[in-house]
């Protein structure tokens, strides 16, 4: 590594868009960012940017920017950027981009779809065409209506909002919890209180940013709120939730089902998780088509160009 735009590539990343890093910088390749230990010292001194993919909470601190004492900028592939720690970043003058936007629509269509696939039992059903059971014994036993319902979005950022925007043509009225009473159509119904909103829905979806002050922001409360009849969703971050309660609540039946693409301690998730017949499960694909994460892919690089030709950036944190 030689020159001012040596940069390293952390995480787990396509072939193409490897290759798209290839072609644009002087880049270097770690799959995990615990790689970084790895790295020469004489090497170190020399990584001004680096490309980072990756959610473990804060697994960039302050040990890994220790390791890169010239670091100038981290392009964070994800909205999210929990994985980072900001205040070390910013203490540092590191700059932090995200890609924010590009993936409302594939998580918003995500967590419907996935709202769907639970209360109408997919999962179910095509076991029931596939083991022949249809023709076996018939109809399959019936589910449980989804148009017509109450839906609670916790955060209405810009995935929530996209949420509710998807939920309005199935008839469904929208509840939502903010820190703030937001601009919205007249017969949204805001709450400042996540419990209540809990227990005025019958589905709640989760859209909170992740990180330290989200923690278990939905409660054995928030979760005891929602009826027997209702239905989690989250397509956040898995810390949002308190997993012990969500799980004896799935458990003992005092909640409907909970379809959930994120998961504390991902990949490997409770196992808890695998024996419940009342969960949806998703390997965290919220934002995983092939056109979304082209343009995240790119958004990032461009983060990264723009940093090294002294342009403005186009999506910063700090
Ligand atoms: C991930 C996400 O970035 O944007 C986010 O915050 O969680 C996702 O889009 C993606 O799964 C790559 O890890």
């Amino acid at each position: 590594m030689s020159n001012k735009n040596d940069m390293m590539v952390i995480g787990d990343y396509t072939v193409d868009q490897i290759e798209a890093f290839q072609k644009d910088f002087n880049a270097s390749f770690f799959k995990r960012i615990d790689d970084l230990f790895e790295l020469k010292n004489s090497k170190r001194e020399f990584v001004k940017g680096v490309a980072f993919k990756g959610h473990k909470p804060l697994e960039f601190n302050k040990e890994k920017f220790d390791l890169l004492p010239n670091l100038k900028i981290i392009s964070n592939f994800g909205v999210g950027y929990d994985g980072i720690d900001m205040d070390e970043a910013t203490s540092r003058g590191v700059k932090v981009t995200n890609t924010p936007e590009v993936l409302n629509d594939d998580v918003a269509d995500l967590a419907v779809g996935m709202l769907i696939a639970l209360s109408r039992e997919f999962v179910k059903g095509v076991d029931w065409v596939k083991t022949g059971s249809w023709s076996k014994f018939g109809e399959m036993p019936l589910n449980r209506k989804v148009s017509g319902c109450k839906a609670g979005i916790l955060g209405l950022g810009r995935i929530g909002r996209e949420i509710a925007n998807r939920l309005i043509p199935f008839n469904i009225n929208i509840h939502y919890f903010s820190r703030s009473k937001k601009d919205t159509p007249n017969n949204w119904k805001f709450y400042d209180d996540p419990v209540l909103l809990a227990k005025n829905v019958d589905f709640l979806f989760v859209a909170l940013v992740g990180g330290v002050e989200t923690q278990k922001f939905v409660s054995k409360d928030v979760i005891d709120g929602l009826s027997s009849d209702g239905i989690l969703i989250n397509i956040s971050r898995g810390s949002t939730v308190d997993e012990e309660a969500l799980i004896t609540a799935l458990q003992n039946k005092t909640l409907r089902g909970a379809a959930l693409d994120v998961f504390l301690g991902e990949p490997n998730i409770d196992p808890r998780f695998l024996t419940l017949e009342n969960c949806f499960l998703q390997p965290h694909q919220g934002s995983g088509t092939v056109e979304t994460r082209a343009v995240m892919s790119k958004l990032q690089r461009d983060n990264l160009l723009r940093f090294f030709s002294n342009k403005t950036l186009l999506t910063p944190v700090n």
